[in-house]
């Protein structure tokens, strides 16, 4: 009996996926901070030492440390000049922030299809939707799974569009031999805690081009430059030092965890093998990629299910498989914000005059595919093989009581 129907769960201790403990040498580094009292990344040389080996891990000439994902986005489009009257490609099938900070820079979002063997952008979707006003694509590689970066290159070419790449959950993957996030014109990282490596919040912005990279400078710290001199509209999207301790020490770590997260998803997937293609598919990397695992996407064949997936979901909650959810339910057009439009008040950037033009947020069947199947499992370094063999076992035992 299903453990949601008051059966005996899977697991009795459940499943909890967490980031990497951190160290004595971590601890040590942070309680050196306090001491010295040197707490923001101007004075400190923690940032300053993370932000070098990000450059040289990426195998880029720059690398900014900022606040979060988000405001990375936000400082690498207003880096490349997007602002009002642009638009910006991007998937409706994302976390909100790749799109949201199109709409922080106030240029509209024009969302293309994903393709559905990788859930990703699809390069002939994307093609249609730019228009003489499209200045940037964001390409987001999501859960780990690298875009076709050659097609959106050559998109930027054909148009004189810039490539910004949303590598906010895929830290570690690569793309015919290249780290993915050093590829585009300008790329953004996030270190939110669920993600590759962590700071509790942190981001980064990285690029090969001096001038992006001073406008991002100056855009992360009020545009300041000199004291009390200010040339552009900036914000305060600094890291703070603390947090450039755990980002540092996380970056050299990462290679370490991403082993173990290989080694979970290779027992997941084999496990797996018995429902795919037939109740299941899950979208597995071309051979000219390395997936780096944010999260395992399922696709449930859900016409052939008496039930839900949510009723999936919650099941597999229930039989103790606790880092299961949903990534991500709706295209993000379905949602409010971009039924209402308000954004700014006054429903800036839609109606900004310098735009001039009214964009219509027309379903788009593979997002829509996507988002009413998928289930996501949330993949940390801390799982076991042991974690993937009770997974497989709790999603068989749940599909094979709800299959028609
Ligand atoms: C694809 C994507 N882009 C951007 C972000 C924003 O990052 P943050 O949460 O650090 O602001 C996230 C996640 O959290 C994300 O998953």
């Amino acid at each position: 009996m299903l453990a949601i129907n008051g059966g005996k769960p899977v697991r009795e201790t459940p499943i909890v996926a967490r980031p990497a403990v951190y160290s004595e040498e971590v601890l040590q580094a942070i309680a050196d901070v306090l001491k010295s009292g040197i707490l923001t990344a101007q004075h400190g040389k923690w940032v300053k030492a993370f932000e070098n080996e990000l450059a040289s891990y990426l195998g880029v000439r720059h690398a900014m440390a900022v606040a979060n994902g988000t405001v990375a986005l936000h400082t690498a489009l207003k880096a490349l000049g997007v602002g009002p009257g642009d638009e910006v490609v991007t998937t409706p099938f994302t976390f909100a922030a790749s799109a949201t900070a199109v709409l922080h820079a106030n240029a509209v979002p024009v969302f293309a299809d994903i393709d559905r063997e990788t859930l990703n952008l699809d390069p002939a979707s994307v093609e249609e939707a730019i228009t003489d006003r499209t200045k940037a694509i964001v390409v987001v590689h999501l859960a780990g799974m690298p875009a076709e970066m050659d097609q959106f290159l050559k998109l930027a070419d054909r148009y004189g569009v810039k490539i910004v790449e949303d590598t906010a959950q895929a830290l570690g993957a690569e793309y015919r031999g290249r780290r993915v996030g050093s590829i585009g014109h300008v790329s953004t990282f996030s270190f939110y805690a669920t993600k590759h490596i962590t700071s509790g919040e942190g981001g980064a912005v990285a690029t090969d081009v001096a001038a992006y990279a001073e406008r991002a400078k100056l855009i992360r710290a009020h545009g300041e430059v000199g004291k009390y001199s200010y040339e552009l509209l900036g914000y305060n999207y600094r890291m703070s030092e603390i947090q450039g301790v755990l980002a540092y020490y996380q970056l050299k770590q990462l290679p370490e965890m991403q082993k173990r997260r290989d080694a979970y998803v290779k027992v997941l997937l084999e496990e797996l093998l018995p429902l795919e293609g037939d109740l299941i598919t899950v979208p597995r990397p071309k051979p000219y990629v390395k997936h780096s695992w944010h999260l395992v996407q399922i696709l449930l064949a859900i016409e052939k299910l008496t039930k839900p997936r949510d009723f999936v979901v919650e099941a597999l909650r229930a039989e103790g498989i606790g880092n299961v959810f949903v990534a991500y339910p709706t295209p993000l057009y379905k949602t409010p914000l971009f039924q209402k439009r308000e954004g700014h008040g006054l429903g800036c950037p839609w109606t900004c005059p310098y735009y001039k033009r009214k964009v219509e947020y027309k379903p788009l069947p593979n997002a829509e595919w996507a988002a009413e199947r998928v289930v996501s499992l949330l993949v940390m370094p801390n799982l076991t093989e042991q974690d993937a063999i009770d997974t497989a076992k709790a999603i068989k035992k749940v599909l094979s009581e709800v299959k028609r």
